[in-house]
């Protein structure tokens, strides 16, 4: 059986809920764009970097705009976006993922963080987790987004163990996949028939301790 020895986690949705402030500023910007944006489209974006989050806001309103006004309004939707993050408190962070974190490192297991938002740092620091982390991979590391592994691989690279004996923690479809192309095991965070893929799916990281991560197969 293969021994575990790194965790990396995916930020948003996983270790904090961001994606209501994510929706508010998208729904802001539709909203102004003349059409409506529903929750239930927002579920779309979810794990879906920022620029490819606008051309899929975009085509749901029927819009057709140059290169330059999209980088207009993913600003726009970001400097919204940042406005709300800014008011997040550690009190935010889900249930679960501190005292997970805290086993880990009490473990001696490596953790890393493989997030594809170029605003980590901010949400991390606003929660008081940068400590927790022995790397710290975002957007604004990576080339590729997600289903693509690089943030991951980057993540274990620079932690300096083996891809087989890392573990991903992810919410979305997109993130499972990424993991498991880069010869990682996966646990999804959300709905079984969403993340059918992954090797566990739990509900909250309150439901994970060592021994379960050493079942992993
Ligand atoms: C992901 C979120 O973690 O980061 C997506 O799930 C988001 O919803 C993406 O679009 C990029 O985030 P940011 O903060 O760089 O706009
Ligand atoms: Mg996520």
């Amino acid at each position: 059986m293969r021994k575990i020895k790194a965790c990396i986690f995916d930020l948003d949705g996983v270790i904090v809920d961001t994606a209501k402030y994510h929706y508010l500023a998208w729904k802001r910007l539709a909203q102004e764009l003349g059409f409506d944006f529903t929750e239930e489209q927002n579920e779309a974006l979810k794990g879906v970097s920022r620029t490819k989050s606008l051309e899929i806001l975009l085509q749901i309103g029927g819009i057709n705009i140059c290169d330059e006004e999209k980088e207009k309004l993913a600003e726009k939707k970001n400097n919204w976006y940042v406005e709300y993050i800014k008011n997040m408190v550690p009190s935010e962070i889900l249930k679960g993922a501190k005292e997970f974190l805290y086993e880990l490192r009490k473990n001696n297991i490596k953790i890393a963080l493989g997030s594809a938002s170029k605003n980590s740092m901010l949400i991390l620091n606003k929660l008081e987790l940068v400590d927790c982390f022995d790397a710290i991979i975002d957007g604004n590391k990576v080339k590729n987004a997600k289903p693509d592994p690089e943030v991951f691989l980057l993540g274990a690279k620079q932690l300096g163990i083996p891809n087989n004996e890392c573990v991903v923690f992810e919410d979305s479809k997109a993130g499972i996949e990424a993991a498991l192309c880069g010869g990682m095991l996966a646990v999804g965070i959300g709905d079984k028939r969403v993340l059918d893929k992954a090797n566990l799916v739990i509900s909250s990281l309150s439901e994970m301790s060592m021994d379960k991560l050493q079942l992993l197969k």
